[in-house]
């Protein structure tokens, strides 16, 4: 071997080992990401339109499967301050939370609940299709004011 062959053996074995650091790197990288990803439901999921409206009776028989499936965890007011919250890794989402609520589709509540993510458990296989949208329907209400939609009061003080 000729000082010019060594020279460049080294140099091959350097690249090598910043090829395997740059793959550990980028594996280790691709695993954190997976796990600390934001809770994104996919394009499809996020366009799917609820084909139960929020009627009387979809919202009660949310309430119903709420308060033997979800309650413990979001508590009764939905602001994720159920029983078992604090003992979770990570806290339940508050459905009082208007502007969090508003800035998701019932399609996404739809496939979380469907879905889960640790600590939260999936619900796909437990509950109904209909029953999840009732689910939908039902937690929308915890962040409506229960005067939503009505016009102020005569008395409400004028600018
Ligand atoms: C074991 C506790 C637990 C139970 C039971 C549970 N959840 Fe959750 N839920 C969570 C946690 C924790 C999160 C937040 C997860 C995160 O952000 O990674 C969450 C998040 C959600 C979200 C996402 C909200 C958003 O804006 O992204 C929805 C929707 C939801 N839960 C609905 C439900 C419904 C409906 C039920 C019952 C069918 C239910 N959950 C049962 C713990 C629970």
């Amino acid at each position: 071997m000729n000082s010019e062959t060594r020279a460049r053996a080294g140099k091959n074995n350097l690249l090598s080992k910043v090829a395997v650091l740059f793959v550990i790197v980028a594996a280790g990288g691709a695993i954190f990401l997976y796990y600390h990803r934001d809770w994104n439901a996919p394009a499809a999921a996020k366009n799917l339109r609820n084909p139960l409206p929020a009627t009387d009776d979809s919202i009660a028989m949310g309430r119903m499967n709420y308060s033997t499936h979800c309650q413990n965890c979001h508590g009764d007011k939905g602001d994720g301050k159920g029983p078992r919250a604090d003992s979770l890794s990570i806290a339940p989402s508050d459905f009082t939370d208007a502007h969090a609520l508003g800035l998701v589709t019932d399609g996404e509540l739809f496939w979380k609940i469907s879905h889960g993510r640790r600590p939260m458990p999936a619900f796909q296989y437990k509950l109904t299709e209909t029953e999840r949208w009732q689910l939908v329907d039902f937690i929308r209400t915890f962040a409506q004011k229960p005067n939503a939609g009505v016009a102020p009061a005569a008395n409400s003080p004028s600018p």
